[in-house]
């Protein structure tokens, strides 16, 4: 008999289909998000549920007694949403689905980072507003890139690819702050310095761009104390999770001038975004695009199915996590 599996949401159709020729899958046609409730219930009807970044599963919706589920297999890198002590208690594997959205990632970060120093948010929302009064010499004068000096917090694949980028692309210095030390080829080249805290990267960086995991330990990792280190012309960017920020603090630094401004495409209870974020204009923000395109988002089903396949023939899954 085939291991019946539940989607939570829609997947890419070509990923559909082959989950569907080997698996009893059950698919989210209709592509609405599962309740609390729908996820107990699934936990005791499904070998597998396929759960993905937008989804919420802490401890209280994992069953104390009669869990089917063997496998949670994540259709993305974060799994900060999934309590995973919760699945270890209960003896559910966890896979998620690394590398294939790094470069994207990475260049959504770069496209924050020259979207919000070169106030292009602003204009676009002005000339589509017909308020273009045409060129002149003062008009929406923003920040050059080239040349400035950008901190990275967690120098991990797309911390590298976002540095690689910056770099080689534009000419900037790169700094970054990682728990562990990073000393290979790829960090050398780019003349990346490691410095010893994140208070060191935020003193010096012109821009500063997030790329470490979310969840309990990195919660508002950047906050006010933080905030008030980094330079009044220097920018924030966040593509890693909304968490890793206390928006609070974000909302009232950039109140107060103590930072230029933030590209943000990630938020601690998305889809709700903080009015005081909407209001400001120094503030890109973007709907968790990060890897938002048909060639990545089909490269993560594949993940994530080559990762079923392997756990339900008996074998190590690539990308287990727990
Ligand atoms: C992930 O996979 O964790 C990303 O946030 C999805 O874009």
């Amino acid at each position: 008999m085939k291991p019946r599996v539940i989607v939570t949401r829609r997947w890419p159709a070509k990923v559909e289909t082959l989950l569907t020729e080997r698996f009893d899958a059950v698919l989210n046609a209709d592509d609405v998000p599962m309740t609390p409730a729908d996820f107990a219930a699934a936990f005791r009807a499904y070998d597998a549920i396929l759960p993905t970044v937008s989804d919420r599963l802490p401890a209280s919706v994992f069953p104390s007694e009669g869990c089917r589920t063997r496998l949670l297999a994540n259709f993305g890198v974060g799994f900060s949403h999934i309590d995973t002590a919760a699945a270890r208690d209960r003896g559910i594997a966890v896979t998620n689905t690394p590398g294939v959205l790094t470069d994207c990632t990475a260049d959504l970060a770069m496209s924050l980072l020259l979207l919000v120093a070169r106030r292009a948010g602003e204009g676009e929302r002005q000339l589509r507003a017909g308020a273009w009064r045409g060129w002149r010499p003062t008009h929406l004068i923003g920040t050059r890139v080239s040349g400035k000096k950008l901190g990275i917090i967690g120098m991990g694949r797309i911390g590298k690819a976002m540095a690689s980028r910056a770099h080689f692309g534009f000419g900037m210095d790169v700094v970054f702050y990682n728990r562990s030390k990073v000393d290979d080829d790829e960090t050398r080249l780019m003349s990346a310095q490691q410095l010893p805290s994140i208070e060191a990267v935020l003193a010096e960086s012109d821009f500063v761009s997030l790329h470490c995991p979310g969840g309990a330990e990195n919660k508002h990792l950047i906050g006010e104390a933080r905030l008030s280190i980094m330079k009044p012309t220097a920018f924030l960017i966040n593509t890693a999770r909304g968490d890793v920020v206390d928006e609070t603090a974000l909302v009232r630094a950039l109140d107060k001038g103590i930072i230029a401004g933030a590209g943000l495409d990630v938020y601690a209870e998305e889809p709700a975004v903080p009015r005081g974020l909407v209001e400001r204009e120094n503030v890109v923000l973007l709907p968790h695009l990060g890897s938002a395109t048909a060639e990545t988002r089909e490269a993560m089903g594949m993940k994530a199915l080559d990762n079923l396949i392997a756990f339900f023939d008996g074998k190590p899954a690539p990308d287990r996590v727990v």
